[in-house]
């Protein structure tokens, strides 16, 4: 970051001494004002709970213009990459800063697919969950379990390990989610092979059984592969600003992840998927696009406690372009499968439509992000409602770790450790008539 000719001076009307700030600018995007003197001079905190205006740390990975709808991984835009790339050929992008040559993604290709198998305890870890557990529940203790097997790739501040354990966690969390989502439904575990393609070896975990071959339609494989790499990082997100905190105390790298697994769990978040399909069903069962206008009138009734699932987003203030390719996603998928009337799509897209015409969400500037579609295309691929945000914490861990390595690797960090504004009682003393 480089310091702006602009300067910020704080002052106050009560006499306290303004204090003069430094401006820094990035390369594109808001500067921001370096605060971090400012309680040593003034004795005064900021305010910023959500943190809405707060920059939380420098970053190199991930930008994202919520007003013109732009979304760049190491500066190449989302829809090329979604396009033109590879989940894997992201993952090294995100990783190292650059697209791989072709020995560096061979390379790396090799060594993922070649690291997918879990030590064969975790299959009685797994075993301490009832069989109707939520997979998240499950994937949250999985993947804090993992540093009890890898003690050789736990120490966070040594770049050989924080190596090895990137390539371990991209390439054995496909195997974990394609366990939870076995042991839930009673069949015995696949093991991963070594000859498939990283989203076509997912699908075979999840869907083939010991009795007959499964074959991977190349359109779900692409389309797989297509929704992880959408899904593949966010800038400073609930989950992965929890991962940054969660490592900034020196924790393992598995630990630190599975603190971003259970932050993605929540609705706001990463579980949005799960709850907007859920919403649809939901419209679906009272009558589809019929009864659309009046769930629309209880969203905007603010005392309904009812949102419009999968749309909405603090950054993006104009349509997530996660959410054009997902759409487009859908129609390849749906169209593959013969399922080009699923009433689901046809009401989601009615649900949009409409949404986008009212001054309610128009005002607001409310548009469909990343989950409005994806499980839409997820459910269609057969992937359990429940899995959704499985899917998602399996593209999102090249994220993650690409964000820990970052804030590990940079000189200024230091544990995360806000303060507060204390609005609780004042120092009383118990009263002597309390008898112990
Ligand atoms: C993800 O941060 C990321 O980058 C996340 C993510 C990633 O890749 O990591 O993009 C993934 O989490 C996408 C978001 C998934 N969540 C949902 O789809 C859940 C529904 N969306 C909302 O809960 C909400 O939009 C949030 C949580 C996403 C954003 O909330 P904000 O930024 O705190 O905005 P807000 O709640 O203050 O909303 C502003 C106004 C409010 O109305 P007013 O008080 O101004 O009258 O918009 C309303 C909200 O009530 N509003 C909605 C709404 N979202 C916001 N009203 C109805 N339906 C919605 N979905």
């Amino acid at each position: 970051m480089k310091l702006a000719d602009n300067k910020a001076t704080l002052s106050f009307s009560n006499g306290t001494p303004s204090v003069d700030l430094p401006v820094y600018q990035g390369n594109i995007g808001p500067d921001v004002i370096d605060i971090r003197k400012l309680y040593g001079q003034s004795g005064m905190f900021t305010y910023d709970p959500g943190f809405l205006s707060t920059a939380s740390c420098q970053s190199g990975i991930t930008y994202i213009d919520g007003d013109k709808g732009e979304l760049l991984y190491r500066g190449y835009p989302i829809e090329q990459l979604a396009t033109k790339a590879d989940y894997l050929d992201t993952c090294y992008l995100l990783l190292k800063g650059e697209l791989p040559d072709a020995k560096q993604r061979g390379d790396f290709h090799d060594l993922v697919l070649h690291h997918t198998m879990v030590h064969e305890q975790m299959q009685f870890f797994l075993r301490g969950f009832r069989r109707d557990a939520h997979p998240m529940a499950v994937l949250t203790g999985l993947v804090g379990a993992l540093s009890a097997f890898y003690h050789d790739s736990t120490d966070i501040n040594n770049a050989e390990h924080r190596d090895v354990a990137a390539i371990r966690l991209i390439a054995k969390m496909p195997t974990l989610v394609a366990m939870a989502y076995k042991y839930g439904i009673g069949q015995p575990f696949i093991y991963p092979r070594n000859d498939l393609s990283y989203a076509g070896n997912f699908l075979h975990m999840m869907f083939a059984t010991p009795c007959e071959e499964y074959k991977v339609n190349p359109v779900i494989e692409r389309a797989m592969d297509r929704i992880f790499t959408l899904h593949a990082d966010h800038e400073q997100n609930a989950s992965t600003s929890t991962v940054r905190l969660c490592g900034s105390s020196g924790t393992n790298p598995f630990a630190a992840i599975a603190a971003g697994v259970a932050c993605l769990w929540g609705p706001a978040h990463g579980g949005a998927n799960e709850a907007c399909l859920n919403m649809l069903e939901d419209i679906q069962r009272q009558g589809g696009v019929a009864k659309v206008g009046q769930f629309m009138e209880q969203v905007k009734d603010k005392n309904s406690g009812v949102k419009l699932m999968g749309f909405g987003h603090r950054v993006y203030k104009n349509y997530d372009p996660r959410a054009k390719l997902m759409q487009e996603t859908c129609d390849e998928v749906l169209g593959a499968l013969g399922l080009e009337n699923d009433p689901l799509f046809k009401l989601a897209k009615a649900l949009e439509k409409i949404a986008l015409e009212d001054d309610y969400f128009v005002q607001r500037k409310l548009y469909p992000n990343v989950d409005f579609y994806s499980g839409i295309v997820q459910r269609a691929i057969g992937i359990p409602v429940n899995l959704f945000t499985g899917i998602f914490t399996l593209a999102r861990t090249v994220g993650w770790i690409a964000q820990l390595n970052e804030m590990i690797s940079d000189p200024e960090y230091k544990i995360g450790r806000p303060r507060q504004l204390f609005t609780g009682s004042v120092r009383r003393d118990v009263p002597t008539s309390v008898k112990r």
